[in-house]
């Protein structure tokens, strides 16, 4: 029998469940939780057993480092060596959408499975308080990569997690719609400049005003340093068009405040009508999902301004066009 094969338990984020999960997690088990961002796959971080799950439950074909989730800025500063940079933007933004890459301290109990081998060390403290009572509860980081099988998109509802990973966790905790429905923010502070490795959640806008420098951030052709961020990671099935401004024949539309509204799209679907690039970013991988599972073969998505979160969503929109490994 693989395995990956559990008998998943789903169920709505009560009192009950979550001391059930939490006790899961303390002895090994997979429990899939819901944050601000996007829905993740926990494992208690220092058990490698547990973090060798989380990678075959997802089916990750090579091994990636995972955030360590912990409760606040004193568990940071035990698993991960804190600059002032990093102190700055914790004390500005935790708990919320902003995960930190950091020298692994010596005190650090993550284990190196969890980190890839790496000697840095990415935290998150997670703005939900489902999350909030894992980590307690359990009394260790957890790791928690995004709790969609590898190559797919991330999950905003609980029902994306089953689509996934129906018996391949112990747990799927149903806390509704993720909040902001794209993943954090990720900033490496290593010394030097802060560098941006991930477009995420909480803009870089915000980020740079807290720190008062520009953010370093990676320029083409430099190798990217989080390991994850390779081009076509955030993949639908159906073929994505960017920019676009008229519909082609068979295309179904991903539109933005209407512009696509008057081109004949037998499917649309608006990530906002009314323009909020907050609203888009927490609808963008449902209704992703959404036109997948109608079976377009085609999707022509309308051009999203680059400010605020756009940056974050045109990130992800540009994984998600990019050629897959599986077409050369
Ligand atoms: O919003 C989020 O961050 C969600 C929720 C569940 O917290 N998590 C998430 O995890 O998006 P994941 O595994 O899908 O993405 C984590 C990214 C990967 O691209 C990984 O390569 C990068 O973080 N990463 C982890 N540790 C790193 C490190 N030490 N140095 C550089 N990048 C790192
Ligand atoms: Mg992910």
């Amino acid at each position: 029998m693989p395995q990956f094969q559990r008998q998943t338990r789903l169920a709505p984020a009560n009192p009950q469940a979550i001391a059930e999960a939490a006790a899961c997690l303390r002895a090994g088990g997979l429990v899939a939780m819901p944050t601000e961002t996007v829905y993740g796959l926990a494992a208690d971080a220092t058990d490698e057993r547990a973090v060798a799950a989380i990678y075959a439950a997802k089916g990750r074909p090579r091994f990636n480092p995972l955030i360590a989730h912990v409760a606040d800025a004193a568990a940071a500063g035990r698993e991960g060596r804190l600059d002032d940079f990093a102190r700055r933007l914790i004390e500005a933004f935790w708990p919320g959408p902003l995960t930190i890459v950091a020298p692994v301290a010596a005190t650090c109990r993550v284990s190196l499975l969890a980190r890839a081998g790496l000697d840095t060390l990415a935290l998150r403290c997670p703005d939900h308080p489902v999350a909030q009572a894992l980590i307690a509860a359990a009394g260790v980081p957890l790791a928690a990569p995004s709790a969609n099988r590898s190559g797919r998109l991330s999950p905003t509802t609980a029902a994306h997690v089953a689509a996934d990973l129906d018996g391949r966790v112990d747990w799927i905790l149903d806390g509704g719609p993720a909040r902001r429905g794209v993943e954090s923010t990720i900033v490496a502070c290593l010394g030097g400049a802060p560098r941006l490795l991930r477009p995420g959640a909480l803009t870089s806008e915000r980020v740079e005003a807290a720190l008062g420098v520009a953010l370093d951030r990676a320029t083409p052709g430099r190798a990217p340093i989080a390991p994850g961020q390779l081009a076509s990671h955030y993949a639908p099935r159906a073929r994505l068009r960017l920019g676009a401004r008229r519909l082609q024949a068979g295309e179904a539309a991903l539109d933005f405040a209407g512009a696509l509204a008057d081109a004949g799209a037998a499917v649309r679907l608006d990530l906002s009508p009314s323009g909020d690039l907050d609203e888009a970013a927490a609808r963008l991988f449902a209704c992703l999902r959404a036109l997948d599972d109608d079976g377009a073969a085609r999707i022509a998505v309308a051009p999203i301004p680059e400010r605020g979160l756009g940056a974050a969503i045109n990130d992800r929109l540009r994984r998600a066009a990019a050629p897959r490994e599986d077409d050369v």
